[in-house]
């Protein structure tokens, strides 16, 4: 910037002003956008702010592992997210931590599964994001 203002102050006297201003533009300007562009971007400030803005979110089985890894992305990503999760404590916990709410959901309960998405609805005013997760790995 200091070389962008006292280059064309000297030249002037010779009588050349524009060049010095073009190359500034053309060569300064791109590379200070890519710079804080890069920086945002390392900081993880632009990449994740919107895309899942303002999204109302059920996660169930969210307390824990995959479940839980999801629902904290979908806050980052400003979602409201609600965990419905049999695993009250850790379910309890991960919700403050996001801002979301938990519900205590058996999802082999069909009532349960109703009582989080009422509770998304009553808190948010409505669903976007249903992510049925809940379930026990092992053999079939
Ligand atoms: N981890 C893997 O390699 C893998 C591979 C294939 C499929 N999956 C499936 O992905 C899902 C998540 O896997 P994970 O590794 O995070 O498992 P995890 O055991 O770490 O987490 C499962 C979560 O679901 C909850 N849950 C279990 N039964 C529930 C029920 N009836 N109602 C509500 N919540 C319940 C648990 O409390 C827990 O929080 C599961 O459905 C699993 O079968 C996982």
């Amino acid at each position: 910037m200091v070389i962008a203002m006292v280059m064309p102050t000297l030249l002037q006297q010779k009588g050349c002003i524009y060049l010095p201003c073009i190359i500034c533009i053309f060569f300064f300007l791109p590379k200070t956008f890519k710079f804080f562009k890069d920086f945002l971007s390392e900081k993880n400030v632009y990449v994740h702010v919107t895309r899942l803005m303002n999204k109302v979110a059920v996660v169930t089985g969210g307390a824990r592992g995959i479940g839980a890894a999801t629902a904290k992305l979908m806050a980052e990503n400003g979602a409201h997210v609600v965990i419905a999760d049999i695993l009250d404590d850790l379910g309890t916990s991960l919700a403050n931590s996001i801002n979301g709410r938990f519900v205590h959901c058996d999802v082999s309960i069909e009532s349960d599964v109703e009582a989080a998405v009422q509770l998304a609805i009553t808190w948010k005013g409505r669903l976007d994001i249903m992510y049925n997760n809940a379930g026990i790995g092992g053999k079939l």
